[in-house]
């Protein structure tokens, strides 16, 4: 249950030349893309946003967000969830992606219950996630209250060989309703040795 339940932690992601994390293809997937990159890297702090690294200058992009409470799932749903999720940094996880996303402006008109009625009992988000668990680790980071240029940063780890379940999960969450919200989306998939 690491979705945060009491420790609210701030995370960074940096683009640039070199990094754990190098890059095996990116594209902007809706909207506008990012400029491309060789490499990621994955900055982790256990206390605000603004104790985050911003010393190194040769970056070619950041982007922020923070590890929050959850906004949609029920306690069954956080129930099943916890009892399949894998954590990250398995070692056997040599492949990832980060997708940045960003939902309209229709989407955030919207009242809670309305998001949460389209999110799951429409597009069925955690019905479907969860046949991918846990094969495929995640985690998701909200970047819109702090003014970001994306809503969220979803972070996924995986085995390479869960690489055709990752692109089959990706091909059942944009065909939701759900994902006419998005706006702008960029994928980029990475690989570390
Ligand atoms: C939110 C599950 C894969 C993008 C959520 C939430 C759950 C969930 C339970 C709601 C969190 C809350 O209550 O606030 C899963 C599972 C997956 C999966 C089990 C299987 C690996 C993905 C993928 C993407 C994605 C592949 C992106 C391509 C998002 C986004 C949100 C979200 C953007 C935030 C939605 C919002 O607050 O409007 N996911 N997800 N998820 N997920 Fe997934």
């Amino acid at each position: 249950g690491e979705e945060s339940i009491s420790m609210p932690s701030a995370i960074e992601f940096t683009g640039s030349e070199r990094g754990p994390w190098r890059v095996t293809h990116m594209e902007a997937t809706t909207g506008t893309g990012l400029p491309e990159v060789a490499c990621i890297s994955v900055h982790l702090r256990n206390d605000n946003i603004e104790s985050l690294s911003s010393a190194s200058t040769d970056v070619t992009w950041r982007l922020r967000g923070a590890i929050s409470n959850l906004r949609y799932a029920t306690r069954e749903e956080v129930a099943i969830l916890r009892s399949l999720q894998a954590s990250l940094d398995r070692p056997a996880a040599t492949s990832a992606a980060l997708i940045p996303i960003k939902k309209s402006q229709a989407w955030w008109d919207l009242a809670q219950d309305e998001r949460r009625a389209i999110f799951e009992e429409d597009s069925q988000h955690t019905m479907i996630g969860l046949r991918y668990l846990p094969a495929i680790a995640r985690r998701l980071h909200h970047s819109r209250d702090l003014g970001e240029p994306f809503d969220f940063l979803t972070w996924f780890e995986f085995a390479p060989e869960h690489e055709a379940d990752f692109e089959a999960l990706l091909k059942d969450l944009r065909s939701t309703r759900e994902w006419t919200f998005v706006e702008r989306e960029v994928d980029i998939r990475l690989s570390r040795s």
